[in-house]
């Protein structure tokens, strides 16, 4: 049996956090810089509290968190995450970690937790279920091979869009025109995030603090933040997350209402997928709620094929 015990995380653990996220989800990884960014940039009053174990070699072997969701609009939940090293896992380690977080959760009034996992994640489905999550919802993940990617059969919605007054710029491009482009596509961004539905009825809640920290971020690129844009008023927006392995994640697509359903979504997408393809990039990934049909009907339409998604959990936290 392995010797360990819990202490509170410090900045000297995120190479060791990085290293242990990555192995657990080598198709999406993290570095230390994106991870540095992170912890420089979170809401400095946010209740979070966080716990490593550590090997009695000093070895970090795992890392569990509890947080108020300050992404989200819901008030009655904390959101919970443990990661346990793959070669020590199935010692208790996740077990104690959870134990010694989750209780930021209770002393701040709240009795509820929410977590995620993936889909095809056997142990964490197992963890989850033995510790009293039970399933509420799943995030559907879906990818598209770049690389085999033909844009012919969209074009005419491309000549569509062009012919009703749209144009696709870059964020860097609209930087260079207007020095409050910031400012402007947060307002594109916020009056649309709100309509994405998330599962377990949570639907976000932008800052413009929080989308500053994602746009500075190290895997985002003012080259790669697409917008729409009709009689110089930005209308549209989609982003991408630049991952060091050739992969890269829509963040955020969103047009507004009064422009939906004009195929502005499609020539944003068309666009991205022209930078990543120029970028060398070879698949770029979707993460939509299932109660989301038109983004899902496009990303379809666009021939992305489904990923196993995240599975959505809540625990009810007895007295
Ligand atoms: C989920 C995770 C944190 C569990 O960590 P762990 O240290 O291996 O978990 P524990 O050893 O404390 O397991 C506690 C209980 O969960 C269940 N469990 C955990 N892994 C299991 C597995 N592979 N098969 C069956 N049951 C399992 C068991 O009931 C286990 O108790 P037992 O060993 O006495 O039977 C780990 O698998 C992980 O890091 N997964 C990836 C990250 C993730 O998806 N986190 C989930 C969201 S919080």
């Amino acid at each position: 049996m392995v010797q360990y015990y819990l202490r509170d995380f410090s900045d000297q653990d995120i190479p060791t956090l990085v290293a242990i996220l990555n192995a657990i989800w080598p198709d999406e990884p993290t570095t230390v810089a994106q991870q540095e960014h992170w912890e420089r940039t979170y809401p400095a009053d946010n209740p979070r509290l966080r716990r490593v174990a550590v090997a009695e070699n000093g070895q970090v072997l795992g890392y569990g968190e509890c947080q108020r969701p300050f992404w989200s609009s819901r008030r009655d939940s904390y959101e919970v995450f443990v990661a346990v090293n793959p070669s020590w896992q199935r010692c208790g380690i996740g077990q104690a970690l959870l134990a010694a977080v989750m209780p930021l959760a209770r002393e701040q009034g709240i009795c509820k937790l929410r977590t995620s996992c993936k889909e095809d994640a056997d142990s964490a489905i197992r963890f989850l279920e033995r510790a009293g999550f039970r399933q509420i919802g799943i995030r559907f993940e879906s990818a598209l091979d770049l690389t085999a990617f033909d844009e012919t059969p969209f074009l005419s919605i491309q000549e569509r869009v062009t012919a009703a007054g749209y144009e696709v710029i870059t964020l860097a491009q609209a930087r260079a025109e207007d020095p409050d482009a910031d400012r402007h596509l947060y307002d594109v961004y916020a009056a649309t995030i709100v309509d994405v539905p998330f599962p377990g009825e949570d639907r976000a809640n932008p800052s413009y603090n929080d989308f500053r920290a994602a746009l500075d971020s190290p895997q985002s690129s003012p080259d790669a933040i697409f917008i729409a844009r009709q009689q110089g008023k930005m209308v549209g927006m989609t982003s991408l997350e630049l991952l060091p392995n050739g992969i890269a994640i829509t963040g955020m697509t969103g047009v507004l209402r009064e422009h939906r359903g004009r195929g502005v979504a499609t020539a944003l997408k068309l666009a991205s997928f022209r930078y990543l393809r120029a970028k060398g990039y070879r698949e770029t990934r979707a993460h939509n709620d299932t109660a989301n049909p038109p983004i899902l009907a496009l990303n379809q339409r666009l021939g992305y094929r489904r990923l196993p998604g995240w599975l959505v959990w809540e625990k009810v936290l007895g007295n």
